[in-house]
């Protein structure tokens, strides 16, 4: 079973992610970084979590703000717990005493080859583990992404929020080297849960009520700010790959992180251009291929493939 590592910033999206890694991976930690709420909130949130799941996975925790210092996050997307809508119980432990950099490092090391490292919130935890140990992305399997966008973004016109918050961070995690997923707003926006996928979970048991309040304040907030009418699963697709291989298609190509400090920063630059090895005169190309980017998706049965490991987590957990 693939070993998977979970950096996150729970948020509504992430705890999906987590119950959805846990229901069909080797879920082998989760660290937590700031972006939809502080990162003392979004670590709260997490030990909640695996707390209602019964998970015997650790938690640490990690950086409370970019590699350029300024402290951000999300606003109130996610409301001022970070995962408004429904009541999780009081976690039953505390994060564990490593910093999330140092437990991203020791989890590479011990499972050599085998880990993927998916980020799901900004990328500032994955960047200062990748420039401290330098031999950490051939230590991973590869990292797989929430982030960036071939289209339009959500935080900026071209940005998407996990990117926007650590361009820098983003730099360092695409230059690395590392086997690379990345799926964006292009794909994650057309996995929404619906309104009577909210009933559906609202008719079942305790876990899966508890996901459905969350989904339907997400939701409901999704419409208010982006006029959405579904509660996107952006990050649980950052497994897919691992998961249900088919449901999400990819293509490999050259990704570059906008850095600078005009309206365009914190762009994910794909080149989907076809080139030909023909002369480049009057065109630039760009570096070699370095991401495989997600560019479709089958949407209505990767969700339903969600809910069902939510419906079931009893059963499923009872498994494991
Ligand atoms: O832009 C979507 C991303 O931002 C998701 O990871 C969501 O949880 C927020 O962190
Ligand atoms: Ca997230």
């Amino acid at each position: 079973m693939q070993k998977v590592l979970i950096d996150c910033d729970p948020g509504h999206d992430d705890a999906t992610a987590i119950l959805y890694a846990a229901a069909h991976l080797d879920l082998v930690g989760v660290t937590t970084v700031y972006g939809n709420q502080t990162v003392e909130k979004t670590t709260d949130n997490a030990l909640s979590l695996v707390t209602l799941l019964g998970l015997d996975v650790p938690v640490a925790q990690g950086c409370a703000g970019p590699l350029n210092g300024i402290v951000q996050h999300g606003g109130d997307l996610h409301g001022k717990t970070g995962i408004d809508g429904a009541v999780l119980p009081e976690p039953d432990r505390e994060a564990i005493d490593m910093h999330a950099v140092d437990f991203i490092i020791d989890m590479a090391r011990r499972h050599k080859g085998e880990l993927v490292l998916c980020p799901i919130g900004p990328f500032t935890n994955v960047a200062l583990a990748l420039r401290k140990e330098p031999r950490l992305a051939s230590w991973l399997k590869g990292i797989s992404v929430m982030g960036g966008t071939t289209q339009v973004g959500n935080t900026t016109p071209v940005a998407e929020f996990n990117i926007w918050c650590d361009p820098e961070a983003a730099d360092i995690v695409f230059r690395s080297g590392a086997p690379l997923w990345m799926v964006g707003l292009n794909v994650t926006r057309q996995v929404g849960v619906t309104e009577k996928d909210v009933a559906r979970l609202m008719a079942g048991g305790p876990v899966a009520r508890i996901f459905g309040g969350l989904f339907d304040f997400f939701r409901e907030r999704l419409r208010e700010v982006h006029g959405l009418s579904t509660a996107s699963m952006h990050d649980p697709c950052a497994l897919v790959p691992f998961i249900v291989p088919d449901l999400i298609s990819y293509r490999h190509c050259p990704v570059e992180i906008e850095l600078g400090r005009g309206p365009a920063r914190g762009m994910t630059v794909c080149d989907m251009r076809q080139l030909t090895t023909g002369k480049l005169e009057n065109i630039r190309s760009m570096h070699a291929a370095n991401c495989h980017v997600a560019v479709g998706v089958e949407a209505r049965p990767l969700v339903d493939h969600i809910l069902d490991a939510i419906i079931d987590w009893r059963l499923i957990s009872e498994k494991k």
